[in-house]
């Protein structure tokens, strides 16, 4: 190979801005029109996160944005494959693209992320797709800049995929989606292994994150405009446990509150066999911590629980919801439920109904059960049969959204701080924001307000939002979420 790959350094983040670099040079070369891209993301908020950072690269090696799927010289496909409806939307995408590439064989396609990390996917990527030009997976998306040299150098196929790494490379570019917040990895992987799921194969085994790096970057986010963070992690209760020097979620917490600039933290997820009485209390003393917790349920029954490895009970989980419900009486809880797992019975689906009934949700995500090629569940008897396990869903679903209508209605009339996200698109002069719980209001207000945190009287619920307006928040702004806690303290 050229003098370019001898020159290359060994070390990293520093080897890949020199492709970086490399990449914009051979972009620079007299003729070569500006390459635009566009990155399509399916999935949750670390595929999410990791499309920042493949942006971020991009455009340091000379690619233009704002590229559309039909039209863009590079798309990236950022591909999720928890549930096989992931994997359907991706091949629907790429039946699209087979007829762009074949009537414009100079566009580039990429396939990365989670389903690459499964060999049968690749083949049939392989296989089917030809005209593919980079697959990657989810441990090695920092190396996308040498990939991209080596495709645009040599016309040729990229496929680099690493069935694991222990290997965290920080301090790459990244691109954030809002200026005002932003997600932080505190930790990558999952070792859980709960029966059904195909996250650990995928995302390989836990690793955590040292707390210095992360509190450098929520200091960098703060000095550049932050003020929300969202702390990611598949379960950010085991955080830190397999550092060095070990250090718990909950001090973490505690260390990222410190920052100043920073308003509001959140965090994606807690697994409820680690949630611990440390966090509770830090929770409960906080001023930025929001008023939210995602508490993945997956059943209400102790049978199923178990034979999903979820290591809690239903009573465990109930004894866990009521506590939060007591110690934080103004938290919102939500959560995810599986439809239809391998074994479940009519008895089990009724604990399920039963726990949503008593911990009464805000909100919940109903999945019905997919099987994933892999997992332990996926060889279970009693596979669940499609129309018992949909009625299931349905009655589930009809009564999620029935409790979650009721409980978001409950602080109608209260004036509450929402950070202001968006405006609506259709020129109506409304502007949406998020309160601490986590639920959406829309109100009267303009591009101005973006980024900010406001006071607004919540007018009317309409199930899942509200509709409020624009206060001084004189009077009654004590039963805010934020200066609750303040007066509290
Ligand atoms: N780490 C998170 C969840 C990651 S996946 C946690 O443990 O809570 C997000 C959700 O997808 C899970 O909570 C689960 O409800 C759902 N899910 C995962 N695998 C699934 C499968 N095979 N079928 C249906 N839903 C699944
Ligand atoms: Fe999947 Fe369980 Fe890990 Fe969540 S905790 S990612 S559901 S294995
Ligand atoms: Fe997330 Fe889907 Fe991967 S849920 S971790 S993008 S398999």
């Amino acid at each position: 190979m050229n003098t370019v790959f001898q020159n290359a350094p060994a070390g990293e983040p520093e080897r890949q801005y020199y492709f970086m670099e490399e990449c914009r040079r051979l972009l620079r070369q007299p003729g070569q029109k500006p390459l635009r891209f566009c990155i399509i993301t399916f999935g949750c908020q670390m595929n999410a996160k990791d499309s920042e950072k493949l942006e971020g690269i991009l455009l340091r090696c000379g690619l233009k944005a704002g590229g559309t799927e039909k039209q863009a010289d590079l798309v990236i496909y950022n591909t999720c494959t928890v549930r096989e409806n992931a994997n359907k939307k991706l091949y629907g995408h790429l039946g699209l693209m087979k007829s762009l590439c074949e009537k414009n064989p100079e566009r580039m396609t990429a396939v990365c992320g989670c389903m690459m990390q499964e060999p049968d996917e690749v083949g049939r990527m392989r296989k089917n797709y030809p005209f593919i030009d980079l697959i990657f997976g989810t441990h090695n998306i920092f190396r996308l800049s040498e990939l991209l040299y080596r495709r645009l150098l040599t016309g040729q196929k990229q496929i680099d995929i690493w069935e694991g790494t222990d290997q965290i490379v920080e301090d790459l570019p990244s691109v954030r989606k809002y200026a005002f917040k932003a997600g932080v990895n505190i930790m990558y992987g999952c070792n859980n292994f709960c029966t059904y799921c195909i996250v650990p194969y995928v995302r390989g085994r836990e690793r955590s994150r040292e707390p210095e790096d992360i509190l450098k970057e929520v200091r960098e986010l703060a000095a550049d405009g932050v003020t929300e963070v969202m702390l990611l992690g598949q379960n950010v209760n085991s955080y830190g446990k397999t550092l060095d020097n070990p250090v718990s979620f909950a001090q973490l917490l505690k260390r990222v509150e410190e920052v100043e600039g920073i308003r509001r933290i959140r965090f994606m997820t807690s697994h409820p066999k680690d949630l611990s009485d440390e966090l509770i209390d830090v929770m409960k003393h906080s001023a930025k911590i929001c008023r939210h917790l995602h508490l993945p349920l997956q059943s209400g029954s102790t049978r199923i629980l178990a034979a999903m490895n979820r290591r809690y009970t239903a009573e465990s989980y109930l004894a866990l919801a009521q506590k939060l419900r007591r110690e934080i009486p103004d938290l919102s809880l939500t959560t995810d439920i599986i439809v239809g797992f391998p074994g479940e019975t009519e008895e089990d689906f009724e604990a399920t109904m039963e726990m949503v009934r008593r911990v009464r949700y805000d909100s919940a995500f109903t999945f019905l059960y997919s099987r994933r090629t892999g997992t332990p569940a996926a060889k279970m008897e009693g596979q669940v049969p499609d129309d018992i396990a949909h009625a299931r869903f349905d009655r589930l679903l009809a009564l999620v959204q029935k409790i979650s209508a009721e409980e978001s209605s409950r602080d109608t009339g209260r004036v509450m701080d929402a950070l202001v996200e968006e405006v609506s698109g259709d020129g109506s002069g409304m502007a949406t924001g998020r309160l601490s719980n986590n639920v959406m209001v829309h109100f009267p207000g303009d591009a101005s307000l973006i980024g900010k945190i406001l006071p607004v009287r919540l007018l009317a619920s309409k199930g899942f939002y509200y509709i409020g307006e624009q206060t001084d928040g004189i009077g009654d702004y004590a039963v805010s979420g934020d200066e609750e806690q303040m007066v509290n303290r």
